[in-house]
């Protein structure tokens, strides 16, 4: 198989690009860190993986920079994963910064969106395909400074199911995998504005899920028998566990 990885870079998409690779299938991994990317093609071999250094909110350039790599490689897509996306900041919505919101929308909603849009008539030609969407729990349980963050990855959700609704008889799957907190990526760096020390608190004391483990979701997914869909998989560390209602006392 073919699978275009947004955000293959480091983290999730990594170790997505590392697990569909030692599966046999063929890579186009796409983040904006082209020296990541190349040492990434470095370790899977150029034959079966081809990378793109491009920003995921520049839709024509990336979409064109695609095509080319489809037409020189003889490719087609079988599956598309929407992993690139991010979280700015834990402030309360009146601190937070309108630019933060905004780029958390570009990225993981328009970006998500556009490159779905893209990817679809190829697989209506095809008459097969799959998209995979990396949504996250916050899609489901809000949480103090999650407000846009939680609402974009509701929208990814709410978009796959939607997807599904229109391409059920056109042999085209789409899953929306919700990670719960996860370590071993850039995640809480990239939250917190490169504080380390504040991004690594996230995780003391717990053993979170590793994008091993994400990976290992996705690949399941992706490789089950074409005849079954995956719709959502939540998925959470054995040590977290959804439980916050909070009520404000006088
Ligand atoms: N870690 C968690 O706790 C967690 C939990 C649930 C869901 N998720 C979701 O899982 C996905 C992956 O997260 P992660 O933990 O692996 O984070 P990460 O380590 O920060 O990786 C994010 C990846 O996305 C790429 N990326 C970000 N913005 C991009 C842009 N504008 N254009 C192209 N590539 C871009 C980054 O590469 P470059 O910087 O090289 O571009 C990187 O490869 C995200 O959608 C995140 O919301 C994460």
């Amino acid at each position: 198989m073919v699978i275009i990885i947004t955000g293959a870079s480091v983290g999730f998409g990594l170790a997505c690009a590392r697990k569909f690779a030692k599966m046999g299938d063929k890579i186009i991994a796409i983040a904006r860190r082209e020296d990541k990317l190349l040492a990434l093609q470095d370790e899977l071999g150029a034959e079966s993986c081809a990378i793109i250094a491009c920003d995921v909110t520049q839709s024509q350039m990336l979409e064109t920079k695609i095509q080319e790599v489809l037409d020189s490689r003889g490719w087609g897509i079988d599956v598309l994963i929407n992993n690139a996306g991010l979280a700015l900041g834990l402030a309360p919505a009146n601190e937070c910064d309108i630019a933060d919101w905004e780029r958390m929308i570009e990225v993981n909603v328009l970006a998500l969106v556009s490159l779905s849009h893209f990817v679809l008539p190829i697989m209506i030609a095809q008459n097969s395909g799959h998209i995979i969407n990396i949504g996250s729990i916050a899609g489901s349980y809000p949480y103090p400074g999650s407000t846009v963050y939680g609402a974009t990855k509701a929208f990814v959700k709410q978009f796959s199911l939607n997807l599904r609704a229109d391409l059920y008889d056109k042999n085209i799957r789409v899953s929306n995998i919700e990670p719960g907190l996860s370590g071993g990526s850039e995640f809480s760096l990239v939250r917190f504005k490169g504080d380390c020390a504040r991004a690594d608190s996230v995780y003391e004391g717990t053993t979170p899920l590793l994008p091993e483990d994400i990976a290992e979701v996705v690949c399941f997914v992706a490789h089950l028998p074409a005849h079954i869909n995956i719709n959502r998989i939540e998925m959470m560390p054995t040590t977290q566990a959804p439980a916050t209602l909070n009520v404000a006392k006088r």
